[in-house]
């Protein structure tokens, strides 16, 4: 756990105009900062960050957040991962709340980077004065360029180069990072000889390990660097860092087995390609990709062992995929790869493939199933709706779920309802429901959007608020609105920004997003705002005043007591409703 207190700190620190440039160049426009949007192709920049607010916000496709939202989106961080490259910018540490034993780990993390930086470059300058290798290299097709662009190298030939690296190649550094080894009579050797190395590296850009390829014949054909604190192989996606524009670009991002599988496709212009790392695919893998894109391609060999490996992606996509994303299996025609078959048929001939060929995850899902079990008898019909149950049990996606049900039921000859009993599915009606509520839109702008606009566009003014003008916030429709007043004063948080951070939990987040992001474009001075929330307030009151005064009327007030309270609302509607009249006209 990050403490709020710290990232409110660090947001107050960081600038979105200098992190998003970093990232993309921004140009000043106004008070704004103005760039075509990374997130959307475009020609005229609609993307806009405003330094005021600390928000970014593309009125092209929508896109919008503060600067840890922007890491998470452009970088495809997570959360902790976004605060810690924010962090680290500004030269402030991420408090460790930690054990002492998992800091000491990430202190090491830390020294594994530098390490690892150093062999990476080491490795690249070698490949300069390696012709075998670049001639390898050259004869699978690949250009300097892209060697450039994934960072590839070359470790000569000799058992103890990087001792001319590092200065403690007896030490537990090169060990501890996987690229030195031990024998048996104690004597330290490099783990990757002779070999072409492809750096791994990890979303923040670091490189955390190596694969290394043979040239030519010999075994084993790929060496892989040992998981480390800081590689997991079951998260990282090799070329994913390389990917994330195109990925972004083409909206689809397609997973593939290998290193050159990825390579080679870049080389073609197909630039969207990432791949796991010699494991099967994790839902950490998947999370990672439903993240960067809407649509998730897996991209296997067309045998026994690549359909394999595709039903473990889709039995861990199953529950990793929401409504709105999409997941796709693509087979290769027996004896390619994805290498083989962009180089022979080009980009457009392994783009023609995945529009033509690659099914739907439940395409994929249905016939697997139908082929275990006979659908012609009873008992295989059975067979296949128990092998669905657990399968059908993990999806999350409603729509997706009931549609699976639909289909199965049709090829079982069952009903759907029969399918959701034996498979003991909750009903889907009840899980239909939007589980999160949304605003209701009235037109004109309804009350209750209208205080959540200046709220969240100017959180100070939360103190602004007494606890009785709090207290009318009772109705569902202000819900999200009183919630947003209690965390604010909670928090403390005093801009859009911290804000943001501090409602990050909050059912209604999406809600605040789109309030920010709506008055990022309508943007006012503070005193503006304050005149606003109080004519937002009296407009409130006066509502309840009103709608209090007709009920006691209505039933013919019939006591002391009840003619006075009537008496005082009354007044009460009539200097609100002066005021009122006033403000309005002052600010015509
Ligand atoms: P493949 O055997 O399909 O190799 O392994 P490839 O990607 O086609 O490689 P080239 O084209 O011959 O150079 C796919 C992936 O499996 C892992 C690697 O990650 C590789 O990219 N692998 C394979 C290993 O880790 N070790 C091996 O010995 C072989
Ligand atoms: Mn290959």
């Amino acid at each position: 756990m990050i403490p709020q207190s710290f990232i409110q700190e660090l947001l107050g620190r960081v600038d979105i105009v200098d992190v998003v440039d970093r990232h993309v160049k921004l140009k000043r426009s106004g008070a704004n900062y103005m760039a075509c949007c990374p997130f959307h192709t475009e020609k005229t920049p609609s993307f806009t960050v405003s330094p005021t607010k600390q928000f970014y916000h593309c009125f092209g496709c929508g896109a919008h957040g503060t600067a840890v939202g922007f890491l998470m989106e452009y970088g495809g961080m997570g959360f902790v991962d976004a605060v810690k490259d924010l962090a680290q910018s500004v030269g402030l540490k991420v408090p460790d709340t930690r054990p002492e034993a998992a800091q000491r780990q990430e202190k090491q993390g830390d020294d594994l980077y530098a390490v690892m930086l150093r062999a990476a470059q080491y490795y690249r300058t070698q490949l300069k004065s390696a012709p075998a290798a670049v001639a390898y290299l050259k004869a699978r097709g690949l250009s300097g360029e892209i060697a450039k662009r994934f960072g590839i190298g070359y470790a000569p030939d000799g058992w103890q180069n990087l001792a001319s690296v590092y200065s403690d190649y007896e030490g537990k550094a090169p060990a501890a990072a996987g690229l030195v080894k031990q024998s048996e009579d104690g004597r330290r050797y490099d783990v990757f000889r002779n070999r072409i190395v492809f750096p791994i590296v990890d979303v923040r850009g670091n490189v955390i390990g190596f694969g290394g390829r043979v040239l030519g014949e010999g075994e084993p054909k790929y060496l892989n660097s040992p998981e480390t604190p800081v590689f997991e192989k079951g998260r990282e996606l090799y070329g994913l860092y390389q990917a994330r524009r195109a990925i972004r670009d083409a909206g689809r991002v397609v997973v593939v087995e290998g290193y050159m599988d990825v390579v080679a496709l870049a080389q073609s212009g197909v630039e969207y390609a990432v791949a796991t790392l010699g494991t099967a695919t994790t839902p950490q893998h998947v999370q990672k990709l439903l993240r960067q894109s809407d649509e998730v391609v897996f991209c296997f060999d067309g045998d026994e062992a690549g359909r394999r490996a595709a039903w473990r992606a889709l039995e861990v996509s199953l529950a990793q995929l929401q409504d709105g994303k999409q997941v796709r299996f693509l087979f290769l025609p027996q004896g390619e790869d994805p290498d083989t078959y962009v180089r022979r048929h080009g980009k457009d001939g392994f783009e023609a493939l995945l529009a033509g060929n690659a099914v739907a995850l439940s395409r994929f899902l249905l016939e697997e199933l139908s082929q275990r079990g006979d659908l012609a008898t009873a008992e295989g019909r059975a067979k296949c709706v128990h092998e669905a149950k657990p399968l059908l049990k993990s999806v999350r996606a409603t729509v997706l779920r009931v549609q699976l049900v639909r289909e199965l039921a049709e090829r079982c000859r069952m009903s759907p309802e029969e399918v959701g009993q034996v498979c003991e599915l909750a009903p889907a009606a009840a899980k239909l429901r939007a589980p999160e509520a949304r605003y209701p839109r009235a037109e004109p702008a309804s009350l209750a959007h209208k205080l959540l606009g200046l709220l969240v566009s100017n959180p100070a003014l939360a103190d602004r608020v007494s606890t009785e003008q709090r207290s009318w916030l009772d109705a569902p429709e202000f819900t999200p609105v009183a919630e947003l007043l209690d965390v604010l004063r909670e928090s403390g948080a005093s801009s859009p920004a911290t804000l943001f951070e501090a409602t990050r939990d909050s059912r209604y987040v999406k809600l605040y997003e789109d309030a920010a992001a709506e008055s990022l474009a309508g943007a006012m001075e503070e005193e503006v705002a304050l005149a606003d929330l109080a004519g937002a307030l009296s407009k409130l009151e006066l509502e309840r005043v009103r709608s209090e005064y007709e009920r006691l009327t209505a039933g013919g007030a019939r006591n002391d007591a009840e003619r006075k309270r009537a008496q005082e609302l009354l007044r009460r509607l009539a200097e609100l409703k002066g005021a009122s009249g006033a403000g309005a006209q002052t600010r015509m």
